[in-house]
């Protein structure tokens, strides 16, 4: 069967635990070599991977291009304005033509229902590069610099600030099969998905929801953020004005455990949602986490080809 990462629950907890192994791993044993020459045993060798994009991208794009090299394939750019799917051409018949042509496909979209199209009538795999309802990539990236970073998984305290976007859904996804404890600090009306949560609640997570940043990160493992406005999203003065108080700035980094890390999946609005002290800190672990999107991305494609 095809195997397909729309979500981090398509694999599943233990498959994931082996996609951070396999990351970790395969980082080490590479840490000498110039990025673009593959991996010693070049396991992807000959695979082509298509990447479409319809929404704007700097990490995800290099990453998964230098990831499938290291794996000894190649990776081709669309970006769909310049592309038919652009100009109407069904999503159907754009799975069934890259299906022919890719050996797997890359899709960052908007409406999450549109790559679940794509995957229904892909025979290659199709892989989640960021929709408006989930970022799975990101959260394997985020939880293998977790773990190079000396957090254990299970029972760790992850404080969420600001807006309740696809990150957060798939941190939370996360939780619950990775078995970690959330608390969103999210102000009135800018909730992440109910979905989300009851499944992860469902898992054995504890997700706790609190309307004050304080809250959210006293005592906390883990402080992530993100940009409060969303790509596509109106600069809207209102919602900067509600996210306010959910800046990560040093106070609040001091209400955390000593050894916090804190994490953004960037890119990031310095000034906004988090202080040049914080993210330029010695708790921040940002470049790491935006390094290990390549070698997360590599466990990902080794997974959807069946080798993990
Ligand atoms: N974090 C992330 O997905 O970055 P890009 O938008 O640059 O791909």
């Amino acid at each position: 069967m095809t195997r397909h990462f729309l979500a981090l629950g398509d694999a599943g907890g233990d498959a994931l635990a082996a996609m951070l192994g396999d990351a970790m791993d395969r980082k080490v044993a590479r840490q000498d070599l110039p990025k673009g020459l593959p991996d010693a045993d070049a396991p992807l060798a000959g695979r082509v991977l298509a990447m479409v994009f319809e929404k704007s991208s700097t990490r995800t794009r290099v990453s998964f291009d230098v990831a499938i090299r290291q794996l000894g394939g190649s990776a081709l750019v669309l970006e769909a304005g310049n592309t038919q799917l652009g100009r109407g051409e069904t999503v159907a018949d754009t799975a069934r033509v890259l299906s022919r042509m890719a050996d797997a496909i890359m899709l960052r979209t908007d409406d999450h229902a549109k790559i679940e199209e794509l995957a229904h009538y892909a025979t290659v795999p199709v892989i989640n590069g960021l929709t408006d309802l989930s970022h799975p990539c990101q959260i394997v990236a985020d939880l293998q610099t977790l773990l190079e970073h000396g957090k254990a998984l299970p029972g760790l305290e992850v404080a969420w600030l600001g807006d309740g976007n696809n990150v957060l859904n798939s941190l939370v996804e996360a939780a619950g099969l990775m078995k970690f404890n959330v608390r969103i600090g999210v102000p009135e009306g800018y909730d992440s998905d109910a979905g989300f949560i009851a499944q992860a609640r469902a898992g054995g997570a504890r997700i706790d929801l609190v309307r004050d940043a304080q809250s959210a990160v006293r005592g906390a493992d883990v402080v992530v953020t993100d940009t409060w406005i969303s790509m596509g999203q109106a600069h809207a003065e209102a919602k900067l004005a509600a996210m306010a108080p959910f800046q990560v700035n040093d106070a609040l980094m001091a209400l955390a455990k000593p050894d916090a890390v804190f994490l953004h999946c960037l890119p990031a609005h310095r000034g906004e949602e988090v202080t040049d002290t914080v993210i330029d800190g010695p708790r921040s672990a940002v470049w790491d986490e935006a390094e290990n999107r390549i070698h997360a991305q590599k466990a990902i494609l080794r997974w959807a080809f069946g080798q993990i």
